[in-house]
């Protein structure tokens, strides 16, 4: 079996590429017991079964894509699909399934994918927002219980996880991704690799995961789903690309591609991206499908006449498997003949998804995965609600604590809740919650009732829709609130105003949601904040006003109970940002990993600013507050200067200097002063994420090796230099205390 195939190609960037000793972690250990079945099966395939392989349909019992194709079910007697999304259910999978192994010739079966992105049936926070937890077994743990969930209803396979980098808050999948820091977002993509897939894809309960969308498309220029992406190949490879690699180091089976161009070329026709990059310098072993009909879509984009061009692109460029296109089927068949597409690459592409289709055991028993006893016993598990809940918990991030206004107590003697999501059921579980149901979600009214004593009198009032202009009903909440002592305020976004093709140009609190929060606001009594949004909003007016602001993303199934666990102390917040909030929309793109430029912002005119407003953001990346309070010790790194193949030692003491229990991401960010390429003036390297009772004191240590300072320097040589470098630790991206050292030769 190949491990890594040589590089072959011109390009002196690719020749630079790291590859890998071995290929994927999980692919590694296959020893290749499946490649003489593959053989012997292709061996008496005749050419339309094995272009049927490579052909993925939706059924009929969900729609994520402009197109519904009819007739999947006749297409599946016919042997024309190898695989079908959007149907899930034990008895549903099963009775599709039986269509192929009864009625085709080959009986191969069908593999089942579907967009388990946060949760099956129990529903997890938004990726965004579980990646505020920055709790690595949390969040591994949300993968495995949707894995669990999912293949009990037939699935095998999930179109996740996203780990597209996202700068901009405009384009509503940042909701979908980990923010905007590629080590952040590489470390929880390796963690819901490993949750998705387990240790063996043969098991039960696991499913093929899909990395996606390879690759750049959260660089959609303005923020605009689907738009043009336009970026250097250092910017590709340093931000874009890790997360990606990470994950096929950590045995992802499969990767969808991107509906963007990089470089002037569509990701579907790009042999760059899916053949040199992933399947030859990476050692990708899995199969690459397209996102859904982006193979036709290269039409559009300009760079083939017709669909027939364009197929022979996407089966050059690398593509195994065409979602929902019907463009494999209808074209693979006469591009053969025409010696425009070999059939070795057909070969290739068969080989790899029959691959999978073995190594989850399909061909010992298709059925296998379609188990009525097993969904009935396990979809919607106490313990998965349990664990829904701890990591909705820990995404909430506390962003203002005046007074410490929160925790309440639980015997609070009147408080009333207002806004349009405080009682609202359907939105809180997020966009992408493809197979969840919004009915078993606990909204945040009754999540607060299940807390307070029997003694607290809670009053309700909407107070307005989420987006309109009607302000017919702030006088009731206004007088709702005047009678309590105080009030949560549950403000945000629908859940479809982010996620795909829901990119919104203005990121304020849609509606007329700030003014009912001035109207409360004015009654003078204590008004707590809760926010519900899958992107960064500009909250200047809450931020200067309200006295508590609480970030919660959608949380899911068990939002209110989670919710209430923060607002009245059962559970001391410990969430922090993986993306930056600005303060207005014209700061967009605003990161904190940016460049210094050669006339930094000083009060010089002539300096990189803006006129109207500072470069500052609201909230910085990495920010969130506690109950508590931590104080960082000075940062000691273990020697002044280092060689390139030393570990380079910083510890320092970090100490709960409140009154309860807290958690806290300790966080260490460097910075290369010099470098042969302008280097960012702060880069996530490393956290921990540590529990300290009050006045209780840690040792917190970092290790970085050579690699960790590496970057494409002028020669895009990926390589550490040296020279001087600074280290930040601190509870934020802008809170931290500084050292240094020297990298020597
Ligand atoms: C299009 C989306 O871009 C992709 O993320 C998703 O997996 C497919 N549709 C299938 O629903």
């Amino acid at each position: 079996m190949k491990i890594v195939k040589a590089i072959f190609c011109c390009s002196i960037f690719l020749l630079q590429l790291q590859v890998p000793a071995f290929a994927q972690a999980q692919l590694q250990n296959y020893d290749g017991r499946y490649e003489q079945k593959i053989d012997s099966l292709l061996a008496m395939m005749t050419i339309e079964e094995k272009i049927g392989q490579l052909v993925l349909y939706t059924s009929d019992i969900d729609v994520t894509g402009p197109t519904i194709r009819e007739g999947y079910k006749e297409d599946i007697k016919k042997g024309n699909v190898g695989a079908i999304f959007n149907a899930y259910g034990a008895a549903y999978t099963r009775m599709l399934q039986k269509i192929v192994m009864e009625e085709t010739r080959m009986k191969i079966p069908l593999l089942f994918g579907y967009d388990v992105i946060h949760g099956h049936k129990t529903i997890f926070p938004i990726p965004l927002g579980e990646s505020a937890s920055w709790d690595l077994a949390a969040i591994e743990k949300g993968a495995r219980i949707a894995a669990i969930e999912a293949s009990a209803e037939g699935l095998h396979w999930t179109f996740a996880p996203m780990v597209d980098i996202a700068r901009d808050p405009r384009w509503g999948r940042i909701a979908e991704g980990s923010g905007e820091d590629t080590y952040l977002t590489t470390k929880i993509a390796v963690a819901r690799v490993k949750g998705f897939q387990g240790d063996n894809l043969g098991e039960l309960n696991t499913i093929l995961a899909c990395a996606k969308h390879f690759a750049g498309y959260g660089a959609a220029l303005a923020g605009r789903d689907y738009n043009t992406v336009d970026m250097s190949d250092r910017v590709l490879r340093e931000v874009y690309l890790p997360p990606f690699k990470a994950a096929v180091d950590a045995g992802v089976a499969t990767f969808m591609t991107s509906f963007n161009e990089v470089h002037g070329v569509p990701a579907s026709g790009s042999q760059y991206l899916l053949t040199d990059i992933l399947k030859e310098a990476w050692g990708f072993d899995g199969f690459i499908v397209t996102d859904y009909t982006s193979i036709n879509e290269m039409v559009p984009h300009g760079v083939v006449a017709d669909n027939r061009e364009a197929t022979a692109l996407a089966m050059q460029a690398g593509v195994d498997m065409d979602m929902q296109g019907g463009v494999y089927q209808e074209y693979l068949p006469a591009l053969l003949k025409s010696g425009a597409v070999a059939e070795q690459q057909i070969n290739d592409a068969a080989r790899r998804v029959l691959r999978m289709k073995y190594m989850l055991g399909l061909f010992d028993d298709p059925y296998r995965y379609s188990s009525e006893s097993r969904e009935k016993e396990l979809v919607m598990h106490a313990d998965h609600l349990a664990a829904a809940r701890d990591v909705a918990k820990k995404s909430i991030v506390l962003l203002k604590n005046e007074n410490n206004t929160l925790p309440l107590k639980k015997n609070i003697r009147k408080l009333a809740v207002i806004g349009p999501l405080a009682d609202n059921q359907k939105e809180i579980i997020g966009s992408w919650s493809a197979a969840g149901d919004f009915k078993k979600a606990v909204t945040v009214l009754e999540g607060i009732k299940a807390a307070v004593s029997p003694a607290t009198k809670i009053t309700y009032a909407k107070g307005a829709n989420i987006n309109d202009n009607l302000t017919d009903q702030i006088a009731q909440a206004v007088k709702t609130a005047e009678q309590a002592d105080a009030v949560i305020l549950v403000l945000g976004e629908e859940a479809l105003m982010s996620g795909e093709a829901s990119s919104r140009s203005s990121i304020d609190l849609p509606g007329v949601q700030q003014q009912l929060a001035q109207a409360v606001h004015r009654t003078g009594k204590p008004v707590i904040v809760v926010l519900m949004n899958g992107r960064p909003l500009t909250i200047n007016w809450l931020d200067k006003n309200a006295p508590a602001i609480v970030e919660t993303w959608f949380l899911g199934t068990q939002t209110g109970h989670a919710i209430a666990d923060v607002l009245f102390g059962d559970y001391n917040p410990s969430g922090k940002l993986p993306v930056t909030f600005p303060q207005s929309v014209g700061q967009i793109p605003l990161f904190y990993n940016n460049k210094n430029t050669g006339r930094p912002r000083s009060d010089q005119k002539y300096t990189s600013k803006y006129l109207d407003i500072s470069n500052e953001p609201l909230y910085p990346f990495g920010f969130g507050l506690s109950y508590t309070t931590f104080n960082y010790g000075k940062v000691a790194v273990s020697k002044p200067s280092y060689t390139m193949s030393e570990n380079i030692m910083l510890e320092l003491n970090v100490t709960n200097t409140g009154k309860v229990a807290g958690e806290e991401v300790v966080q260490l960010y460097i910075q290369d002063l010099v470098g042969s390429v302008t280097r960012p003036v702060k880069e996530l390297k490393g956290f921990q994420k540590i529990f300290l009772a009050p006045g209780e004191t840690k040792k917190v240590s970092f290790s970085l090796s050579a690699d960790d300072l590496a970057f494409y320097t002028r020669d895009m040589e990926f390589k550490a230099e040296p020279g001087f470098f600074k280290v930040f630790v601190g509870t934020n991206s802008r809170d931290v205390q500084e050292a240094g050292f020297e990298l020597v030769k």
